[in-house]
């Protein structure tokens, strides 16, 4: 098998998952790490065992064929255009871009170039949603006419040590929950025709809860509850939340209705979990996993694909039109609550193709 040389752009704190989960894919072959902070990217290379470069030195590499962007949400379409403009193919952190004129430059470049994009979230290439594709797939609800998509939670300036920009322009629970969710839906349902939505902003600060900063005050810029309705082409309606105003709720994160059954979908933001799926009338059954790929924290599974399709030639899955999709299924909500009415979607996207069930851990075919 050949190995595909790959480069990180962002060593945070995701990043180090990034990198113990490239272990397990022998397809990755991680060669070096840069960031704009030299002293993060010299700490995760000595962690790693790999290079710490500058971000130029690290885009000159001859050896490195994928970069994987790592960086926050507002720096994602520069460091991918300047990916892309070094004749390599990226795979971007979510969302592809702030927004989707600026995301669209990230897509227009690639073609121009004949080059890859990716982008996360990976987490529905996990068994547990790739099961859950499978079951829809052969029948087991029947027609997919409805379901319910719910993330709420009281804020990550909880947990994250340095929280501000999910409360900026780029950020907010729609931006960065709702990825998961809207990814995972359509690769359950297909493409997104239209949205409705609303958006609040309740509170005008929010205080870091952990780590140096604790204490301090930061400033909310974006809408911390979305709320709404998404129109898939198929005709099936869904009811979504993705929420910071949660302090604590009972809801299950995706739920599927169909002519013939309900399906319930595990949290798109892990990789495994439990299917169960009920008949008219029936009770809740939990149904075996068809699909690998299931135990704790895989990030990297979607750049492992990359590196697999681009040996196999053929379409890698966590694309970068899938997540233009859904970000401007993302950036709708406000734009329909801003205006009142339903947005229509100007892109569409084919369903990624399964995974083939029972693979072993780390092999994508
Ligand atoms: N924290 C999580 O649990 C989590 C989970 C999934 C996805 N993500 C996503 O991963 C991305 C990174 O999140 P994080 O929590 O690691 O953030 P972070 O702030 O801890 O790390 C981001 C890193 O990117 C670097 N950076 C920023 N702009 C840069 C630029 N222009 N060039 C080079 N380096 C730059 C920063 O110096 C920093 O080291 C975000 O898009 C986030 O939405 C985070």
């Amino acid at each position: 098998m050949r190995r595909i040389g790959v480069g990180i752009i962002g060593c945070g704190y995701i990043s180090q998952a990034y990198m113990n989960a490239m272990k397990l894919f022998p397809v990755i072959d991680l060669k070096a790490v840069a960031d704009m902070r030299a002293d993060a990217a010299a700490e995760r290379g000595r962690e790693f065992g790999v290079p710490a470069l500058g971000i130029g030195e690290l885009l000159k590499r001859d050896d490195i064929e994928i970069v994987v962007n790592l960086t926050v949400p507002l720096a994602h379409v520069d460091v991918s255009l300047a990916v892309l403009e070094a004749g390599k193919h990226v795979h971007s952190e979510k969302p592809l871009g702030v927004t989707v004129a600026e995301a669209r430059k990230v897509m227009e470049l690639a073609a121009r170039r004949g080059l890859r994009v990716g982008c996360a979230p990976d987490t529905f290439l996990g068994g547990g949603h790739q099961t859950a594709r499978k079951l829809i797939d052969e029948g087991a609800i029947g027609t997919p006419v409805a379901g319910t998509a719910v993330f709420g939670c009281p804020g990550h300036e909880r947990w994250h040590p340095a929280p501000a920009f999910y409360y900026l322009r780029g950020g907010g629970p729609m931006l960065d929950m709702g990825p998961y969710y809207i990814t995972d839906l359509i690769q359950l349902l297909g493409p997104i025709a239209s949205v409705m939505g609303t958006a609040a902003m309740p509170r005008r600060q929010r205080t870091v809860g952990k780590g140096p900063l604790e204490g301090t005050s930061i400033p909310v810029e974006v809408a911390t509850h979305v709320a709404g309705v998404l129109e898939f082409v198929s005709g099936a309606v869904v009811s979504i939340m993705t929420s910071f105003d949660v302090p604590k709720h009972k809801h299950t994160p995706i739920e599927i209705y169909g002519t013939a059954g309900s399906l319930l979908v595990p949290d798109p933001n892990r990789f495994g979990g439990e299917v169960q799926l009920a008949r008219p009338g029936g009770e809740w059954e939990t149904q075996p996993l068809s699909h690998g790929n299931t135990e704790g924290q895989l990030r990297s599974i979607g750049v492992a694909d990359m590196a697999a399709a681009i040996t196999a030639g053929r379409a890698h899955r966590a694309s970068g039109a899938l997540a233009l999709h859904a970000l401007e299924a993302m950036e709708a909500f406000q734009q329909s609550s801003d205006e009142g009415r339903r947005v229509k979607l100007e892109t569409t996207v084919e369903r990624p193709a399964m995974i083939p069930a029972g693979l072993p851990l780390g092999q994508m075919d």
